[in-house]
């Protein structure tokens, strides 16, 4: 039996709708695997300094938490006036710390993590130091930059 030039070309059209699906399905399912596997390169930023705050933002023994080079840090002002800066991403598991002014210390909820103003772990399970940061300041900016 001879088919029809009508019929055939429209079991083509469903024959390539069909591959056209199952190619967007294979696409949808394999896409976020392999974006998984082989993870996009992300530039490290080279940001290297930041204004953190302005002069007298922070009252004596309060911190704020700011963006620095796509990471949390953390900017203290000591009861003495002094002013610390730290990354805010804890070394145990990556929580972020806040400045606890009740004990002087900064402090990882995570897993009641302590450490000291300078990053020094007090209790807790990080495994190593927070990094700390020099501070300046140029006129009305808390500049915070990294340690050369
Ligand atoms: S993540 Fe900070 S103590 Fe576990």
């Amino acid at each position: 039996m001879k088919e029809e030039p009508e019929q055939t070309t429209r079991r083509n059209f469903i024959g390539w709708g069909l591959i056209t699906s199952l190619a967007a399905f294979l696409g949808m399912l394999f896409y976020p695997i392999v974006r998984f596997i082989i993870p996009p390169t992300v530039a490290e930023s080279s940001q290297n300094s930041v204004v953190a705050a302005k002069v007298n933002e922070l009252q004596p023994n309060s911190a704020k938490i700011f963006p620095f080079a796509n990471k949390p840090a953390i900017l203290i002002r000591l009861a003495s006036g002094e002013y610390r800066a730290l990354t805010a991403v804890c070394t145990h598991l990556q929580c972020t710390v806040q400045y606890r002014s009740d004990f002087n210390a900064i402090w990882c909820a995570c897993h009641n993590a302590k450490f000291d103003v300078n990053g020094a772990v007090i209790s807790g399970p990080p495994p190593a130091p927070l990094d700390t940061f020099e501070v300046n300041m140029s006129g009305d900016d808390i500049i915070v930059s990294k340690r050369a």
